[in-house]
């Protein structure tokens, strides 16, 4: 039996594969200038994000290694909780313009939202993922790319889906993608995001990667930080399995 399959009773828990550890936000401009003090800093900024490039390239990679596993278990809407189809609906149509799916995976969510009339389309890290959608929705746009730097021009966007792709954001970097999020999307755009849930923010062992759970408080107070509004919150506690949650948060006027 696969670890995957193992894991069911409690997904992406368990066997640690990798030792990657999450990654922040990356700034890449970097103006050098030999011999003062913004040369230090630039220098500073290159180990930074170097040392955050093989981060994420370590949990592409840990995916990639599992993408088809991943797939065969996830990959399609009949792996979903029917209350979790049933809060991403009821966010969807209040969404107006378009929609990305942030950290996509397979693409079954990106796909579901298009289904739902929505201008949606996916994005993840990893091209097992994206290859995937493109070939199983080949109406459905995907593209390769970081939670953290998303190709949306200010204030363009309606609403985002982050549906378990922050987890493996260390918490001293979760306001990377959160202030992307808020930069991309509209003033009146809104903000979905599940997420494994418990009393504390702490590490545990995923089957891909180490994540980290987050109480629905301490991610709230980061996404105040980050210029939303918190709407609302869900926690859903299974026996047996690992608590789970999901907030919906409105980019603030303020933003
Ligand atoms: C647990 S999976 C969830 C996938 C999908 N949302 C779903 O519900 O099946 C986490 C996903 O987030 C993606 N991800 C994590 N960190 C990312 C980042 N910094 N940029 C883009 N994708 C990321 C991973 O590649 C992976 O596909």
């Amino acid at each position: 039996m696969s670890v995957l399959l193992m894991c069911l009773n409690n997904p992406w828990e368990g066997t640690t594969l990798s030792t990657y550890s999450g990654h922040a936000a990356r700034d890449t401009s970097c103006g050098l200038i030999a011999g003062d003090e913004s040369e230090v800093r630039c220098v500073r900024a290159q180990v930074t994000i170097s040392k955050l490039d093989h981060m994420v390239d370590k949990l592409s990679d840990a995916y990639s290694r599992r993408a088809a596993e991943y797939i065969e278990l996830f990959g399609s809407m009949s792996a979903v909780h029917p209350s979790d189809r049933q809060l991403v609906t009821t966010w969807a149509s209040g969404i107006k313009g378009s929609v990305i799916d942030a950290g996509c995976g397979p693409g079954q969510w990106t796909n579901f939202l298009a289904e739902l009339g929505l201008p949606a389309r996916g994005t993840d890290l990893v091209p097992e993922f994206i290859e995937r959608g493109r070939a199983t929705y080949p109406e459905v746009q995907f593209t390769i790319g970081s939670l953290d730097a998303l190709d949306a021009v200010d204030g363009s966007v309606g609403g985002i889906l982050a549906w378990y792709s922050l987890i493996h954001h260390e918490p001293s970097a979760i306001a990377g993608p959160l202030l992307e999020f808020n930069r991309a999307l509209k003033s009146d755009g809104t903000l979905l995001i599940g997420f494994f849930e418990g009393p504390v923010v702490e590490e545990f062992a995923h089957a891909v990667a180490p994540a980290y759970r987050w109480s629905v408080d301490d991610l709230s107070g980061e996404l105040t930080a980050a210029g939303f509004d918190v709407v609302e919150s869900h926690v859903r506690k299974t026996s047996g399995q690992r608590s789970q949650a999901a907030i919906i948060a409105r980019r603030g006027v303020a933003a």
